[in-house]
């Protein structure tokens, strides 16, 4: 099965962007991690990053039209993005949502809400990279 891992604004400066939040894995560690997971898992993953909006809305139609499986962590997005509301709800295939840190116990007021959790089959947040690792699973185990 394919996979999609899409990553969002300021992701790919991972493991150098505030490392005591996000941790010191690089986005390209990130990439090659979740390939060998998903390899384990029977599972086609493709990770992709970007900083601009309607890239990201593009994949997510894309994923739409060819009913592929997407883990999403749609980073600053998802707080405030109704564009990614509806690009999310037209999935037919699971989605699952990822978040490193876990927003909901972040001070910033804005990130307790997710525009992108009341389409997901499952969020995990919090658990730092490993998340991915854990929404491959998800993915695997539907
Ligand atoms: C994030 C959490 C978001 O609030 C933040 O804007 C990000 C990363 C995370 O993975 O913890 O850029 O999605």
């Amino acid at each position: 099965t394919r996979v999609l891992v899409l990553n969002g604004p300021n992701l790919g400066r991972l493991g150098r962007r505030q490392p005591e939040i996000y941790g010191h894995t690089t986005y390209d560690e990130l990439v090659e991690l979740c390939v060998g997971w998903g390899r384990d898992l029977g599972l086609e993953v493709d990770v992709r990053q970007t900083n601009h909006e309607g890239v990201l809305l593009d994949w997510l139609n894309d994923a739409a039209d060819e009913g592929t499986p997407v883990v999403l962590n749609a980073a600053a997005w998802t707080h405030y993005s109704l564009a990614l509301y509806d690009a999310c709800a037209q999935l037919t295939a699971p989605l699952v949502e990822v978040h490193i840190s876990e927003p909901r116990q972040r001070a910033e007021e804005f990130r307790h809400i997710s525009h992108v959790e009341p389409h997901a089959a499952a969020t995990i947040s919090g658990r730092g990279i490993d998340g991915y690792r854990q929404a491959l699973e998800v993915l695997a185990g539907r």
